[in-house]
């Protein structure tokens, strides 16, 4: 492999932490910058403060070797060749990105610029960013020699993000120069000319030697769009599906049949086309505000970015409806609600649809039992424990007693429970899937009334098992045998047209 690189990331947390990692895992030396010394002692001491796949292992592998942390951003800057800014962007009161943070940054780096540096902007920036830092940096009396600003916007999926960033799809450099673009060429070297392939150390992967990642060089404003315009068109493709879904749902078409059909298209391509209860996390919702934002500030109508939100916004609101055409009224209702984290894989919360669900129908007077592999502690802070929200350590401690199931996340443990055991837990054995976990003619013949999403409601095969002799259905289900005449136009009709009946 090249030469390894001085590099300085600043921020740690999941594109910072994951950048200094890999860089350092493809021979780089790299320091790890945060002002929050709680977080850089914990990580000097061993600790890993988010939960993502593979961090652990390359945090022992590197950390003290390859890979520093630490507080002092002046020292991390004066050593280092090339400096990566993963600072947080939020959203700010308008919609649009909130960057104090990325200029405070910079106008710290810009006090200890000795040497020439080219600064990076990882986080993920509205365009013309690249030319704020720039201004930023001369207005701090750093001469235009000393620096030059290069936009690589990340593309790290939560959950998958050491694997994203070693095996990506594409990595973009957005530079102005020659000279910064080479310095950018130069650290992703081993991934594109696929020595990191070759090594027999390297993580597995989805690439090879011989079909290395590809590295596009752009202009800055080209990269800073790319990165938008990527996360609004996934969040496009997510609201599609969801609005189509709905549409399927009530004219009794399956959803995973259309995505199928539509995926096989190579045109359209079948990632991103599951039906849910939209996207959440820290990224999709907030980039789509910030795109619409920009677009709005250059006086370009870009009205769809609207209507994405619009369609993701009520996907939760359908989930409740659902919930309530289920089990009629609400108050006092125990719910089991299996997962709290905004996807598989990680235990962030941060524009979860299940915890925006989940307070609705505590509001409306329901009781939660929730269970999740890993993100209750996160949950807990904004949902706090109380009678009405219990946190329990199973999916079946969750089901005990409930008078309804709701899958929330699609944790790959919950799409292989007893169903058996579930149903016997439960008080009536009604399931409703926002993430589509189970087949519904499986879940009709262990006896739930399966509610998923863009799929027809299944009832269970109530005549056949009873003739059969040994009919397993509890007690309670004949309560909804005797209203199963009407359940599947129930289900489609509004919550008080259905309680009028
Ligand atoms: C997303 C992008 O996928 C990354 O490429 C990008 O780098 C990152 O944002 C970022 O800007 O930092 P992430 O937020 O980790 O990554 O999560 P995704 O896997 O993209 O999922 C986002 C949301 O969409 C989740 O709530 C997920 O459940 C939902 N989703 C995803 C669906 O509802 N349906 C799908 O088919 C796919």
């Amino acid at each position: 492999m090249s030469e390894g690189i001085e590099i300085c990331v600043i921020g740690s947390g999941y594109v910072g932490l994951v950048a200094a990692v890999c860089f350092a895992e493809i021979g780089h030396q790299v320091v790890c910058v945060d002002n929050n010394e709680a977080k850089i002692n914990l990580l000097n001491s061993g600790g890993v403060p988010i939960y993502e796949d593979h961090l652990p292992e390359l945090l022992r592998k590197h950390s003290q070797r390859r890979v520093r942390f630490t507080t002092d951003l002046g020292a991390a800057v004066a050593q280092s060749e090339v400096i990566f800014i993963a600072v947080g962007t939020p959203q700010g009161s308008s919609g649009s990105a909130d960057l104090s943070f990325v200029e405070a940054v910079v106008s710290e780096i810009a006090a200890h610029v000795k040497s020439y540096k080219v600064l990076v902007e990882k986080s993920t920036v509205p365009v013309y960013t690249n030319e704020w830092v720039t201004r930023c940096m001369l207005r701090h009396g750093v001469s235009p020699d000393l620096f030059d600003v290069v936009s690589n916007p990340e593309f790290l999926r939560e959950g998958t993000a050491i694997t994203d960033f070693l095996y990506p799809d594409r990595i973009v450099v957005g530079a102005n120069n020659e000279r910064s673009a080479r310095a950018l060429q130069r650290i992703y070297e081993p991934l594109v000319n696929g020595d990191y392939y070759a090594s027999h150390t390297a993580m597995a992967g989805g690439r090879t030697e011989q079909m290395p990642a590809k590295l596009l060089v752009t202009s800055a404003q080209s990269a800073e769009l790319i990165k938008h315009a990527s996360n609004a068109f996934l969040a496009m493709k997510i609201s599609f599906i969801n609005a189509v879904g709905n549409l399927a749902e009530s004219v009794g078409a399956d959803i995973e049949d259309i995505a199928e059909g539509m995926g096989l298209d190579s045109r359209i391509g079948s990632k991103f086309l599951h039906a849910g209860l939209g996207y959440g996390g820290s990224c999709f919702p907030k980039d789509v505000a910030a795109f619409s934002c920009v677009a709005q500030q250059q006086g370009i109508d870009f009205q769809l970015l609207e209507e994405v939100r619009k369609v993701n916004s009520l996907q939760k609101e359908v989930f409740v409806q659902k919930v309530r055409s289920a089990l009629w009224t609400l108050r006092g209702k125990k719910l089991a609600a299996l997962g709290l984290a905004f996807k598989a894989g990680t235990d962030d919360i941060r524009e979860s649809p299940a915890i925006d669900i989940l307070q609705k129908l505590i509001e409306e007077g329901c009781k939660v039992q929730a269970y999740d592999p890993v993100a209750m502690e996160k949950a807990a802070a904004l949902l706090p424990p109380s009678p009405n929200m219990r946190y329990v350590s199973s999916a079946f401690e969750a089901a005990d007693g409930a008078d309804a199931l709701l899958i929330l996340t699609e944790w790959p443990e919950f799409a292989g429970l007893d169903l058996e055991s579930l149903r016997s837990m439960m008080r009536f054995p009604i399931c409703i899937d926002g993430r589509n976990l189970y087949k519904p003619s499986v879940m009709r013949e262990h006896g739930f009334t399966y509610m998923s999403t863009g799929r027809p409601t299944a009832h269970p095969d109530l005549v056949s098992k009873a003739s059969s002799g040994k009919s397993p259905w509890p007690q309670t289900l004949h309560v909804l045998e005797i209203g199963r005449r009407d359940e599947s136009t129930l289900s489609n009709l509004p919550t008080d047209q259905a309680q009028a009946q």
